[in-house]
């Protein structure tokens, strides 16, 4: 077991209804003056932008509103929320919506809290001093970046799809009210499940440091969402169902599942983020159409914890050599994505990859992790390919 370090400041308030305490939140974090940051206009739709700006109204609190952050948000928003808040003279963040609007508000935040170009923090070349405060009512149970310390950004220059991570960025606050998540199409609510399973698998799967209560408490997150993942394809607008899901989605990237491994692997988060710049695809479905691929490439390498997630996650039988069991819980994870309608590879993703688009997209992903990188495997720009490959 390694040393570690759990940091979760976000406030948490859960449950029906809870959106109303907005004002009041804002102003316990020292807001006066908010800068509401949205999405592509499901927030509208569905009355919940009304509901949150009518709240600051009677709480005489002031605002400017920027929607527009895409799935996969663009550096460009990023930009224009930077100078709108120091026009605004903004002292406070409120993201509505899912990972990608607090993701562009988080990178709004470093840009107004520090000098020069923010890429230049996804670009790895320096770290935040800072970031504005930021606040979060969560309207899809997915990256868990409510509570998570990470941003995702794309660079329409390219098409680079970078992460930057920085306790700075965690949320002040994060309001969670299943309910607001029934207006989702059952796609992104598969895509959401998907990605929290995966944020607590990328930490299980490695080869450093295991920690027995860290294990128990992923395999019971894991076998908590395949479960009610299952319940939302057949009953969406059940709340149980998407509390535990929501609930799930924050424990599974504050960091919580991470403690005591060596950090993770993280290598089908790096694949799949090269298929988000490049055909913007939705994240989580880029995950479960990588994760077969990467999971043949590197059981071996990993062998004890493919057979430990086969048996007590996926619950296969226990019977054969240990890399019979490994695949065979494999396969039943790809049976899964397959029962909530995700793609098991790039195929059904709908992405058609040419051996060109394959080759550059192993080699910006190496760049991206400079060189190498995985605990399960540890995977170089070669074996990034061959995955690409093997995931047509
Ligand atoms: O944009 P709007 O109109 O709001 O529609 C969104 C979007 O089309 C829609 N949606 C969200 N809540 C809804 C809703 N539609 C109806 N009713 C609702 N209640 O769903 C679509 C997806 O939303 P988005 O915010 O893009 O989803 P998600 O939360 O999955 O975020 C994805 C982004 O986060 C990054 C991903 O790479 C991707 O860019 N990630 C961020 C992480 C982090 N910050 O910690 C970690 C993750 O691994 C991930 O990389
Ligand atoms: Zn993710």
């Amino acid at each position: 077991m390694f040393d570690f370090k759990y940091y979760t400041p976000t406030k948490v308030v859960f449950g029906r209804n809870t959106e109303s305490k907005v004002a009041e939140l804002i102003k316990e974090f020292g807001g006066t003056k908010v800068l509401i940051h949205y999405g592509g206009g499901s927030v509208v739709r569905s009355g919940l932008l009304k509901r949150v700006t009518d709240t600051l109204d009677a709480a005489g609190i002031s605002y400017v509103t920027l929607g527009g952050a895409v799935p996969n948000p663009h550096l460009g928003l990023v930009y224009e929320g930077i100078e709108l808040v120091k026009k605004e003279k903004v002292d406070f963040l409120l993201a509505v919506g899912g990972g990608s609007a607090i993701d562009s508000a988080k990178a709004i935040g470093y840009g107004v809290a520090n000098d020069g170009d923010v890429w230049d923090f996804y670009d790895y070349k320096r770290t935040a001093d800072g970031c504005l405060p930021l606040g979060v009512i969560l309207t899809i149970a997915a990256t868990g970046s409510e509570m998570s310390d990470s941003s995702v950004i794309t660079k329409e220059e390219g098409l680079v799809k970078r992460g930057y991570s920085s306790d700075f960025g965690r949320p002040r606050f994060a309001i969670m009210n299943p309910e607001l998540t029934m207006t989702l199409p059952d796609y992104q609510t598969a895509c959401g499940c998907t990605d929290i399973m995966m944020h607590t698998m990328e930490r299980y799967f490695t080869n450093g440091g295991n920690m027995e209560l860290t294990d128990a408490l992923a395999e019971g997150l894991l076998k908590t969402v395949k479960k009610n993942a299952v319940i939302l394809r057949d009953d969406p607008k059940n709340y149980d169902a998407r509390a535990e899901v929501m609930w799930a989605g924050s424990l599974a990237h504050n960091g919580l599942t991470g403690c005591g491994n060596d950090g993770g692997d993280w290598m089908t988060h790096k694949l799949e983020h090269e298929l988000g710049g490049l055909y913007d695809v939705a994240h989580g479905a880029g995950l479960a159409a990588i994760w077969g691929s990467w999971a043949r490439y590197v059981y071996k390498d990993c062998l004890p914890r493919f057979k430990k997630f086969a048996l007590n996650v996926m619950e296969v039988e226990n019977k054969g050599t240990d890399e019979e069991i490994a695949l065979r819980g494999i396969e039943a994870m790809e049976d899964f994505y397959r029962s909530i309608n995700m793609p098991t590879n790039l195929r059904e993703l709908g992405v058609k990859a040419t051996e060109e688009d394959l080759v550059t997209m192993a080699h910006k992903c190496a760049v991206g992790v400079n060189g190498g990188k995985g605990s399960a495997k540890f995977l170089r720009e070669e074996d990034m390919l061959a995955i690409f490959r093997a995931s047509m």
